[in-house]
């Protein structure tokens, strides 16, 4: 499995993927079918946003529908030998400072249900953090829900230090939570 920067010639294998069932967002079955509809409409505006490191995309809209500003980011895909198995996504303050409340982290990761446990999200993760280092950060926060044991020994797997407990924002469903912190190293 390796991480590659989207491009049209990925698309077919990510809307296979979509229409397989898998979701981007865990928590939104429905995001399946409206990602669909954004890539079928305008694939070159859905693959910019993928790489927006000036964070000059359209403001983001959270669960509930509040937009916020759009901080800069990037996405890669996990892809093995049959094609598209996962994304993997990481974003930051302009500033390299502290997150917005409203922001869970600077890396998020999900893996196609059908390529879980073999591995992927633990290698993705060790493959983004030196791009996380080359963007100027000297550590990045990961945080999980406190029953998704999967992600957390992805992070631990990656040098990841529990930091904290809280509870998600309640446009985040409001579960128990923890955060990590992985130190990038100079
Ligand atoms: C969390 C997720 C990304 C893990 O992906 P994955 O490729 O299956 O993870 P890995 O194969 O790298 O496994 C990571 C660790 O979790 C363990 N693990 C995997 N699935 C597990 C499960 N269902 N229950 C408990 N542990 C599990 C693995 O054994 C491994 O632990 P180890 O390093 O001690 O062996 C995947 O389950 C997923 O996409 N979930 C939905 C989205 C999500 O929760 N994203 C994270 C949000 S913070």
């Amino acid at each position: 499995m390796e991480l590659l920067r989207p491009a049209p010639e990925h698309l077919a294998s990510f809307t296979d993927a979509l229409q397989r069932g898998w979701s981007p967002d865990t928590m939104r079955p429905a995001a399946a079918q409206e990602t669909l509809e954004r890539v079928q409409a305008d694939p070159e505006g859905f693959l910019r946003l993928t790489e927006d490191p000036q964070g000059l995309g359209p403001p983001f809209a959270l669960p509930d529908g509040a937009l916020v500003p759009r901080l800069p980011g990037i996405v890669r895909w996990m892809w093995d030998a049959e094609g598209f198995a996962g994304s993997i996504n990481l974003r930051w303050p302009r500033d390299l400072g502290p997150l917005p409340p409203h922001v869970l982290g600077h890396v998020g990761y999900t893996v196609v249900p059908w390529k879980r446990q073999r591995g992927y999200a633990t290698r993705a993760l060790a493959l983004l953090l030196p791009l996380a280092r080359a963007q100027g950060l000297d550590c990045v926060e990961i945080t999980t829900d406190a029953a998704n044991l999967a992600s957390q020994g992805v992070i631990t797997a990656n040098g990841g230090v529990l930091v904290g407990r809280f509870d998600k924002p309640a446009v985040y469903g409001g579960a128990p939570s923890l955060r990590f912190r992985i130190e990038l190293g100079a």
